[in-house]
């Protein structure tokens, strides 16, 4: 079962982060802008006010520098740490540096600025070691809209402003935390009573699927000599064999689908071929084995069952070549179909037919392992001559229905016991 419960709570908590960090940050940058632009146009204001009063000094600025210094220096007495004058060639004409920020005048100097020569005033944000400066420069127009030079001013931003932001971010943060976290504990059970409903539905599609497979393997055994016990048996052989090769559970859901399908195809095999109780020449023989590639063309109809496709298509290859329907060699023919081809044929020896007895084990095996190498892998005949012994006892003593629970048992660990994943 994938583990619903972690992954629902890690994606919630990542969700988590990102908004908080998301909303705290956006807020917090919020706050930051709205303080420049109050700053911005307070600046903005008191140079407005400065052109107006100051006109005349500001066109003559050589004759006025000591009446310009004392009206920098006047504006120190408000707002500002540092306030600056400028003609329109960009000199400076006057200067006024609050005493206690002489150090923090001479570090924004180093950083230059440029003029603003439109509406929209300069400005820029500095942090400097605990204090956080913003610099403005604005544009001063006479009566004409005309530019007779700047104005720049540096704000300090008092530390218990930034300090109260600081705290606005923390409060939106727990906040914001409180308000997923809610919104998860409302959420998390209706995701949970989803995901419960989707694994059922799946469950019963995937029910609905084996029992597609079964009926069309037995429709199958109907009409050949074969009953459908045939299916389950090799089915539960080829697990056990897949198992000792060390197969992993979605090629075992495979070769269970194979096992079950693997001669579909003799649905397109005329009655007189396939009930034929003597051997078959030539030409019928000919005829016989396209119950392979009807097989294959069957399983096209659907995706699921095409899992079953290796066993169907390769079932009668031999491991030396000279099988049908390509003459595949050795490790060329799919594992799921080397493993089914020994299990086929050893039940086929193993259990009874209207024309025959059951061959004992010891023989059907010496059969088995006389034609390791030439019909069949010879690794997988020496896995399987290795657990071949308790398992025949065991399927072989069952009966049918005890076969069919010895499958169902198998399909449900395979098929169901980690979620509905096939
Ligand atoms: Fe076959
Ligand atoms: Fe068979």
């Amino acid at each position: 079962m994938l583990d619903i419960h972690r992954i629902l709570v890690q994606r919630l908590t990542l969700s988590w982060l990102a908004i908080s960090l998301l909303i705290g940050g956006g807020l917090y940058w919020r706050g930051i802008e709205r303080i420049d632009d109050r700053l911005v146009e307070l600046a903005s204001a008191e140079a407005a006010r400065l052109a107006a009063a100051h006109i005349p000094l500001l066109k003559a600025p050589e004759a006025n520098r000591q009446r310009l210094s004392e009206v920098a220096q006047d504006f120190l007495r408000e707002h500002f740490i540092v306030v600056e004058l400028y003609d329109r060639g960009h000199n400076l004409i006057a200067e006024a540096v609050h005493p206690d920020f002489e150090a923090i005048e001479e570090r924004i100097k180093r950083q230059g600025h440029s003029f603003p020569q439109e509406e929209t005033p300069y400005y820029e944000r500095f942090s400097l070691e605990q204090q956080t400066v913003l610099l403005v420069v604005v544009p001063l127009r006479d009566e004409r809209r005309e530019i007779v030079g700047y104005f720049e001013g540096v704000f300090l931003i008092e530390p218990e402003v930034l300090q109260r932001l600081q705290d606005e971010l923390v409060v939106s943060l727990l906040t914001t935390l409180a308000t997923v976290l809610l919104t998860t504990l409302v959420i998390y059970p209706v995701v949970r009573g989803l995901h419960r409903d989707v694994v059922k539905f799946s469950r019963e599609l995937l029910k609905g699927n084996i029992e597609l497979m079964e009926v069309l393997g037995s429709a199958i055994a109907k009409r050949d000599s074969d009953t459908s016990v045939h299916n389950y048996r090799v089915a539960i052989y080829a697990v056990r064999l897949a198992e000792a090769a060390g197969l992993a559970a979605a090629p075992i859901r495979d070769l269970i689908a194979g096992a079950f399908l693997h001669d579909v195809g003799k649905i397109g095999i005329p009655d007189a071929i396939l009930l034929k109780p003597a051997r078959l020449d030539e030409d019928e023989f000919a005829i016989m084995r396209r119950h392979v590639a009807l097989g294959v063309d069957i399983l096209k109809k659907s995706a699921w069952l095409e899992r079953a496709r290796d066993v169907v298509e390769f079932h009668h290859e031999k491991f030396d070549g000279s099988g049908y329907l390509k003459g595949l060699k050795g490790e060329a023919i799919p594992l799921a179909a080397r493993i089914f081809a020994i299990v086929d044929v050893f039940d086929a020896l193993t259990s009874q037919r209207p024309y025959k007895a059951p061959m004992p084990l010891k023989e059907a095996m010496a059969i088995i392992e006389g034609s390791a190498g030439t019909h069949f892998d010879p690794v997988l005949v020496e896995r399987f001559a290795a657990i071949v012994e308790p398992l025949y006892a065991e399927v072989s003593r069952a009966s049918d229905a005890e076969v069919e629970a010895l499958l169902r048992a198998l399909i449900e660990r395979y098929f169901f016991a980690d979620g509905p994943t096939a």
